[in-house]
């Protein structure tokens, strides 16, 4: 059997190690956290920080696993590179798993590659953000270079908006580059991610676009098939082709565009796996983007991808100041809807608006009246 080392077991590691185990392998999740989704559902469990070059080097000596698989950005990839070298499989490459740790390596890849992004710069104090924010424009959005899921990010439209937006980035920054980047505000029309599959023979296949709804940077809602004119669809795919063939290596990429009110398709930014926007894929079509994955970093041949149906997810946050222990309410109400299914990721804990589920229904109104009627409660 295939030993997978899987960096990262949240919610998407969960599915994807079910998806490994369908097909006959073993799953060794990691994550510095205990119980943590993906670890319920693997054959072994390595709890350790996995920005720490010594340990994360002796887990992978320790297991030497045919396959590592990240499923987060927060892993000190200088060693995944030297993986790569001694003859480990880094899923998809170490160069793709590099680049996209921090949002400034792949942004200047993707300017590189000639792709249409935002304009952006970066800062490194709150003086040098000031000056860049004004040469952008008026409004802008600032992130930390490395995090996810929205942590630190927000909008500055003033200099007293920007201090803001500084302290906050500081606060929601992981690792150790005290560094955000300055993007141009994009009144988009609507903003879509496009599943990438890269085999590793070079060929390049595509799911149907999946349009997604963000708060605080964070993603709430999403559905498949996004409704995009053929030119949309045509020039988001070419992009994608560019970037995953340029990143190399094998597996399923989410990457983000924003589509403006004149259809122009602009680079946001790309993950080298499985997508959170994704997870509808597990309702609409017959191959989930985590059996995708398994299937591709495997080397195993890509099945035929179809839409079996359209359909639409919806979050499952915990609240605000939500902390500690936690019950579930109102699931068998939610079923009510007889089309409707969920998944509980099952994480030990609460913390402020947590991802703790998600509901998948034929389309998205019904997504969003049973998710309202799904409360997340501490105990
Ligand atoms: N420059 C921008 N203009 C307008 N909206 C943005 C911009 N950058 C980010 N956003 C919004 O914030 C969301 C999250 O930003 P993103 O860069 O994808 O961060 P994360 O890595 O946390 O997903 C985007 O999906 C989009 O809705
Ligand atoms: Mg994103």
């Amino acid at each position: 059997m295939k030993q997978i080392l899987l960096l990262g077991s949240g919610e998407l590691g969960k599915e994807l190690a079910i998806s490994l185990k369908r097909i006959g392998c073993n799953v060794i999740a990691c994550d510095a956290y205990e119980n943590a989704p993906a670890m319920q559902v693997s054959d072994k469990n390595e709890v350790f920080n996995m920005l720490d070059k010594e340990k994360l080097n002796a887990v992978i000596n320790k297991h030497k696993p045919d396959f590592i698989v990240p499923e987060v950005e927060a892993i000190e990839t200088s060693v995944l590179i030297d993986a790569e070298k001694n003859g480990y499989n880094v899923i998809p490459s170490a160069k793709a798993v590099n680049l996209t740790m921090n949002r400034d390596r792949i942004r200047d890849r993707a300017k590189h590659l000639g792709l249409k992004t935002a304009n952006f710069a970066y800062a490194e104090t709150e003086e040098e953000l000031i000056l860049e924010a004004n040469k952008i424009g008026t409004k802008v959005a600032v992130k930390p270079v490395m995090s996810s899921s929205g942590k630190g990010q927000s909008y500055a439209n003033s200099e007293d908006e920007l201090k803001v937006s500084w302290k906050f980035a500081l606060e929601g920054m992981r690792g150790n580059r005290k560094r955000v980047i300055v993007e141009e505000f994009i009144d988009f029309e609507y903003e879509i991610t496009l599943l990438t599959i890269l085999e590793k023979s070079g060929k390049v296949t595509f799911c149907n676009p999946i349009g997604h709804f963000q708060k605080r940077g964070d993603y709430q809602y999403s559905w498949q098939p996004a409704d995009c004119s053929q030119d949309v669809i045509r020039n988001a795919q070419n992009a994608a082709k560019k970037m995953v063939l340029d990143l190399g290596g094998s597996g399923i990429f989410g990457v983000e565009f924003f589509i403006d009110k004149k259809g122009e398709v602009i680079f946001s930014e790309l993950s080298p796996r499985p997508h959170d926007t994704g997870m509808v894929t597990m309702f609409t079509q017959n191959f989930s983007q985590f059996d995708i994955h398994a299937r591709v970093l495997l080397g195993m041949p890509l099945p035929e991808i179809k839409i079996k149906q359209p359909g639409a997810s919806h979050v499952i946050l915990a609240e605000e100041n939500a902390s500690g222990d936690y019950i579930i309410e109102g699931l068998e109400e939610a079923l009510e809807d007889k089309n409707v299914d969920y998944r509980i990721f099952g994480k030990p804990f609460l913390k402020s608006y947590r991802r703790m589920g998600v509901v998948l229904a034929p389309s998205l109104e019904q997504a969003k009246k049973a998710a309202k009627k799904i409360f997340v409660k501490a105990k």
